[in-house]
């Protein structure tokens, strides 16, 4: 499910960036701030990540943003997460509907408050035809849930054996390709449950910067990287 894609240089770029959004309590630490105003930050972050990523050419931009972990954090940290997403929802979808792209959320629906979740479904509904980049807010999104759910679903249907193809249809977002690169911001070199069926044949790119400090320089040099790598996929080189 994992296709290359090349810019008009004929540079290879990822059909499907994924960024896992991470610092931004330690960037608010720096500074002496209440760690939800690293969250600020962080989210503020994504309204030009929107418009550069396009302009690279990207197809599918998906961040994870909440994890199915989050929720063991500090009750204050989840209430004004669940806040910042309410307001960032109301204020940013028109901007980032004029930029052509839809909006979809991808994650378990349980847990999420009921009016955040009627926000989620009205946000897609008012984006659903815009068809250049899909942007993809992973909330309350676990990897291994995903794949639970997902073989749930099968097993009420009564089907006994499955296929890789058969979960996949049953994914949260069974239209969505592999994401080819996942770039992870703060120094941390792990994957913490994103996109764990997916990343199979993931190329990774790791930063030490803080996600609210994550800019176009970046960005660029995450995908310059990119560009130079060897995709094999357990074959042979080409
Ligand atoms: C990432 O920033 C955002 C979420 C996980 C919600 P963190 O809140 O994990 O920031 P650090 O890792 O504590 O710096
Ligand atoms: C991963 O970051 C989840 C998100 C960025 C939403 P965490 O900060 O929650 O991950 P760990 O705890 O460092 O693994
Ligand atoms: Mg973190």
């Amino acid at each position: 499910m994992t296709t290359e894609n090349e810019n008009e240089n004929n540079k290879k770029i990822p059909k499907h960036l994924a960024i896992i959004l991470d610092g931004n309590g330690r960037w608010a630490k720096k500074r002496h701030l209440p760690r939800l105003l690293g969250h600020r930050a962080g989210l503020r972050k994504l309204e030009n990540m929107v418009r550069l990523v396009k302009r690279e050419g990207i197809r599918y931009f998906s961040v994870y943003a909440f994890s199915t972990e989050n929720w063991t954090r500090p009750k204050m940290e989840v209430d004004g997460l669940m806040s910042l997403f309410r307001f960032y929802i109301r204020h940013k979808v028109e901007e980032i509907k004029a930029e052509g792209a839809r909006i979809r959320f991808c994650g378990r629906k349980n847990k999420i408050p009921e009016d955040l979740l009627e926000q989620m479904n009205w946000a897609e509904e008012y984006t659903k035809d815009q068809n250049i980049l899909d942007f993809i807010l992973c909330i309350n999104y676990g990897g291994r849930a995903e794949i639970i759910d997902a073989v749930n679903k099968i097993i009420d249907s009564g089907q006994k054996n499955i296929t890789e193809e058969d979960l996949r249809k049953n994914f949260y977002l069974p239209d969505v390709p592999d994401p080819d690169l996942i770039i992870r911001t703060s120094g941390e070199l792990r994957l913490s449950n994103f996109w764990l069926w997916e990343s199979a044949y993931s190329e990774y790119y790791f930063t030490d910067t803080y996600w609210p400090d994550f800019d176009e320089a970046e960005l660029k040099k995450a995908l310059e990287d990119y560009a130079g790598r060897d995709r094999r996929y357990g074959g042979l080189k080409k």
